[in-house]
């Protein structure tokens, strides 16, 4: 196939060189792997929204009940004035919580998608007239500074919604100890970990009964079509999830129907009968496993919380050692 064809990326913005090289390294690798951060376009982050709205996908009620049922003793160990830095900028709904039962002296969410941040900061400068809203602009995977007013606060981070289990585990101890340089030594970390369970609520949760997981996963070759003048023929890819007890993780793929050959950007790529693109994984955590996940990344587990039935939980951290927070 014609794999080894130049790609065309001239024409292309830096965000969507990006894709394409991505993608043609994706689909040139096998077992086939892409990315789970290509599902979050328009279309993407408003599928992402309906499912947590499902009765399927418990994370994200379990997560909100854990927010509101602790916010008490959440506020307890927040100090006064602090800066609330959010990785991500998804719905407020999650972060609102916190601003309502804390008092932080500003909010600092932090996103790649700059027309996203922007309207979510002047959403929320309307309902908190007294909060300082400084969006920063930037892929918080990677260092990044904060705003110049917010450097002598003391620093909240904030990482909700399990996201970290999107993360490779060497990944996900790369972004902690990141978090840990850009927050600096006196620092607290909240962040929403799914927790191991029952594998069947699991398989449920990414395989609802109204198939909107399905499309979900399916929009990134709707993506690719549009974005990298792609081929793609949606009917003859099926969405499949399966939870990988060994590794802890569901694992979402694009499983293709028949033997077919795919165009993007002037490439083709051959796909056999059942072969898979594996687009994402979701690990989950045990308790333990995250406390130790988290010293290992230069964080001491300060409180947790799960919700009754302990499917979800949030956890503080602190910084492990202030002596060396910055090395
Ligand atoms: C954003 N992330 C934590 C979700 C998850 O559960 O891994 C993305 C998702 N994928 C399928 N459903 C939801």
């Amino acid at each position: 196939m014609n794999v080894h064809a130049p790609l065309s990326l001239s024409l292309l913005n830096a965000e969507k060189a990006a894709f394409a090289v991505d993608v043609a390294e994706a689909l040139s690798q096998y077992p086939k792997k892409l990315s789970p951060k290509y599902f979050y376009d328009e279309a993407g982050s408003e599928l992402f929204e309906q499912i947590t709205k499902l009765p399927e996908y418990y994370p994200t009620r379990a997560e909100l009940g854990i927010l509101k049922s602790r916010s008490k003793d959440i506020n307890a160990i927040i100090p006064k004035n602090a800066a609330l830095v959010e990785f991500g900028a998804g719905a407020t709904t999650k972060v609102r919580l916190l601003l309502d039962e804390c008092e932080f002296g500003a909010y600092v969410p932090v996103d790649i998608s700059g027309d996203f941040l922007q309207a979510q900061a002047a959403e929320l400068r309307g309902d908190f007239p007294g909060l300082k809203v400084m969006p920063v602009n930037a892929d918080f995977t990677a260092p990044f500074d904060l705003p110049a007013d917010v450097r002598m606060m003391p620093k909240v981070g904030f990482f909700p919604g399990s996201t970290l289990g999107n993360f490779e585990p060497h990944e996900a101890r790369a972004f902690l100890r990141s978090a840990r340089v850009i927050l600096g030594k006196d620092a607290l970390l909240l962040i929403g970990i799914d927790l191991e369970k029952d594998e069947k609520l699991l398989y449920a949760a990414y395989n609802d009964a109204a198939g909107i997981t399905g499309q979900f996963n399916k929009n990134v070759l709707v993506r690719i079509n549009r974005e990298l003048d792609g081929d793609f023929d949606l009917e003859s890819f099926s969405h499949r999830a399966i939870y990988n007890k060994e590794r802890h993780r569901i694992e979402m793929h694009l499983i293709a129907n028949k033997a077919q050959t795919v165009n993007v950007l002037g490439r083709s790529y051959s796909f056999l009968t059942g072969e898979s693109i594996h687009t994402e994984s979701s690990y989950k955590y045990s308790l333990e496993r995250f406390s130790a996940l988290s010293l290992g990344s230069g964080w001491e587990p300060r409180a947790s919380w799960t919700d009754a039935e302990e499917q979800f939980s949030l956890h503080a951290l602190c910084v492990l050692d202030r002596k060396n927070s910055n090395s």
